[in-house]
């Protein structure tokens, strides 16, 4: 037996897809999809504290992030009252350092850190919080992405990204993953929206999945596994965005850079060590491309998926 605690603190990670390839729309509007997910060491960090009086607050470091009921954290919050019939209130500080519309699934996760904090602060024993299979069955009640960060590092993603496979950590990760990010973002709805479903990538996602999990990550890029069927509709939206994966490929290699989700962060693997070329090369294309006002993450795989506890 624990004493019920009044407050937590969560890292909530970032996720990249290794490969996204779009299947067809479906009847209720969204699309079955098949991804490869893995998440990284960019993380937000997140506060949650039991309010005594009053209704929910979330306050957050970053202004250009919703506050208000529209935000996924007050989402999840809202969702787990409703599943477990609690009447408690919480008090929310989000330090965000994830970029939003990025295709990182900041939001995604912090929704997913929500449920957990949410959980841990209203169950005085273990016995009383619900358990982790419970939070993964609503999570797809709010969003598609949501379910990922309640599972493994590493995850083969269906459905409309709600349905999960929990993975062991790939071979031969890269040493280092740089996410690029330019101030404009894009919003999922649009970029598949501008999706030409006769124009798809022709690999099989299972012939892709196999690529990383036999010759590992490196080797799989390099056999042009990393496709996103996203990259099209998003480049049609923003010219510059395929500009930039241009410059990052003539750093990273051919085959090594994708664009994250639906954009619009890209990202480039990097195998090498210790090496400063890399990053004076990334400062060269942010000073070059000034009016992208391009922010650089240098940051690593995670071989889990959902949040840590400080
Ligand atoms: O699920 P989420 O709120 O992240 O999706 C945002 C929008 O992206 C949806 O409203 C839908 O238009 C589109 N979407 C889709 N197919 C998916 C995921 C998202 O069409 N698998």
């Amino acid at each position: 037996m624990t004493t019920e605690p009044s407050s937590v603190t969560l890292y909530s990670p970032a996720k990249i897809n290794l490969f996204l390839r779009i299947l067809g729309r479906r009847a209720d509007g969204y699309h079955d999809l098949a991804s490869l997910f893995q998440t990284v060491d960019l993380c937000d960090r997140l506060t949650f504290s039991i309010c005594e009086e009053g209704d929910d607050v979330l306050t957050c470091t970053d202004p250009s992030v919703p506050t208000d009921g529209s935000n996924l954290i007050l989402k999840a919050i809202d969702l787990f009252r409703a599943k477990t019939r609690s009447d408690k209130r919480f008090r929310v500080h989000l330090e965000k350092n994830i970029p939003n519309q990025a295709g990182l699934g900041g939001g995604s996760g912090n929704a997913a850190t929500a449920l957990v904090a949410a959980n841990w602060l209203c169950g005085r024993d273990e016995d009383e919080r619900r358990s982790m299979d419970e939070l993964r069955e609503w999570s797809g009640e709010i969003g598609s992405d949501i379910t990922f960060f309640l599972s493994n590092g590493v995850a083969y993603c269906t459905g409309r990204g709600e349905l999960i496979r929990p993975l062991e950590p790939l071979p031969n990760p890269p040493s280092t993953v740089y996410i690029v990010k330019p101030n404009q973002g894009l919003s999922t709805a649009l970029v598949y929206r501008s999706l030409d479903l006769s124009a798809l990538h022709p690999s099989s996602p299972s012939s892709l999945l196999s690529l990383f999990q036999s010759g590992g990550v490196m080797a799989a890029a390099d056999q042009g596994a990393l496709v996103n069927d996203l990259e099209p509709p998003a480049f049609a939206n923003y010219g510059e965005l395929r500009e930039l994966k241009g410059d990052l490929e003539g750093v990273f290699g051919a085959g090594r850079v994708m664009m994250s989700g639906s954009g619009t962060a890209v990202f480039g693997l990097d195998d090498r060590d210790g090496e400063g070329d890399r990053e004076a090369a990334l400062r060269e294309i942010k000073e070059r491309r000034r009016e992208m006002g391009l922010r650089i993450f240098a940051c690593h795989f995670l071989d889990r998926g959902g949040p840590s506890q400080e």
